[in-house]
């Protein structure tokens, strides 16, 4: 939308900080009244009873301006695309980890936890050095060499590892096919996780996937490989739901999925939070709609991982700090300034979601 951005930042410049004051200020504005005297947001790792992460890539990190808003906000990072197949394996089948190793030293240096991702997903399956060997008797040998290779270089250093991401078809109809199922059938998800346990006996091991909330179909599918990787005695320790949001995600939606992931009695992992507030929806074209319906529901997704026994809460993970930083203004998604899914505008101002997080997780330590 030209010139939307504008009165985004506006908004965000003069209003929406604080405990609470964050959605009345909204309201305000969206009633054309001036804001509240804005309250200092305290940082969200101080305030929230659980690890708060973002996702981080290697251009951010030498970015100072970055670099200091995470070190203040956040306790966990995610390599955003550095730890990826196609980033560490060379078609040879050697290993390039330099970006990697970057990225883990950031971790270290902001006193950051390290959650890996990911080792196994369909959408990575075109790496040379496996597609050369498809289908022949080297191929699960390759498979467990690869993921000992990876998880075990950062072995005491990543505290979790999203090991299989998005295994689900969309449908919810079973598992999506991919390089990794056409060679060692559905079992390739187990095969993962022990493969991950050889490597690293500490890390937290996790299937992640998205639209759990709002497809039914596919959440009661991906609980029901979760259940059977458990009672395959597979070292399945946590659940990630990816959790990205839009404008059209309803009230409530976010909240069920969290309860009803949280029932196998796993941690869970709200793993890449954003929310789009792109909109072809007329009742939602003004700004302060959009930035008031998306506080809404970043409250509701802290809120509902907050309300979990302690021992469930294993992160709540935005996937990018500013909006500038976010892939959803990248393309082919989107181009700058068409989004602004994050918690902090591109300033690096605390949004009205970050004090819609603050204001959830209050009190909840
Ligand atoms: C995305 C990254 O943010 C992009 O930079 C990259 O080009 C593609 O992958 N679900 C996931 C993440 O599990 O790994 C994806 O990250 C976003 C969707």
């Amino acid at each position: 939308m030209v010139g939307m951005d504008r009165p985004f930042r506006s908004l965000t410049r003069r209003a929406c900080l604080g405990s609470g004051l964050a959605l009345a200020a909204c309201d305000r504005a969206a009633r054309g009244q001036p804001p509240a005297r804005p309250a200092a947001l305290p940082p969200l790792k101080a305030v929230a009873p659980f690890p708060v992460g973002s996702s981080v890539a290697t251009d951010q990190i030498a970015d100072p301006g970055f670099a200091a808003l995470f070190a203040a906000n956040f306790s966990q990072l995610t390599p955003e695309w550095e730890m990826k197949m196609e980033r560490v394996l060379k078609p040879d089948g050697g290993f390039d980890f330099a970006a990697a190793d970057r990225i883990a030293g950031f971790a270290a240096a902001t006193g950051a936890r390290l959650h890996g991702h990911t080792l196994i997903w369909y959408a990575q399956d075109e790496a040379p050095a496996f597609r050369r060997i498809d289908g022949s008797p080297g191929f699960e040998n390759a498979y467990r060499n690869y993921i000992l290779a990876v998880a075990g270089r950062y072995r005491g250093r990543a505290v979790g590892w999203d090991v299989v991401n998005e295994a689900v078809a969309e449908d919810g109809e079973g598992y999506r096919d991919c390089l990794w199922s056409r060679n060692l059938g559905p079992d390739y998800v187990a095969k993962a996780f022990g493969y991950a346990r050889e490597a690293d006996p500490g890390a937290v091991l996790f299937l992640n996937d998205y639209n759990l909330e709002n497809l039914p179909k596919k959440r009661a599918t991906f609980l029901r490989l979760a259940e059977r990787l458990l009672a395959q005695g597979a070292p399945l320790g946590g659940l990630g739901s990816q959790t990205h949001l839009s404008m059209d995600t309803p009230p409530g939606a976010v909240r069920a999925a969290v309860a009803d992931l949280a029932r196998l009695g796993l941690p869970i992992h709200i793993s890449e939070l954003d929310v789009s507030t792109r909109s072809d929806r007329p009742s939602l074209m003004s700004p302060a709609d959009r930035l008031e319906r998306q506080a809404r529901l970043v409250g509701e997704a802290a809120e509902a991982l907050a309300a979990l026994p302690a021992g469930q809460r294993y992160a709540f993970t935005a996937w990018g700090v500013r909006d500038k930083d976010s892939w959803l203004i990248r393309p082919p998604r989107g181009n700058p300034g068409e989004d602004h899914p994050l918690l902090f505008d591109d300033a690096g101002r605390p949004k009205p979601a970050a004090a819609a997080f603050a204001a959830a997780v209050r009190n909840r330590r």
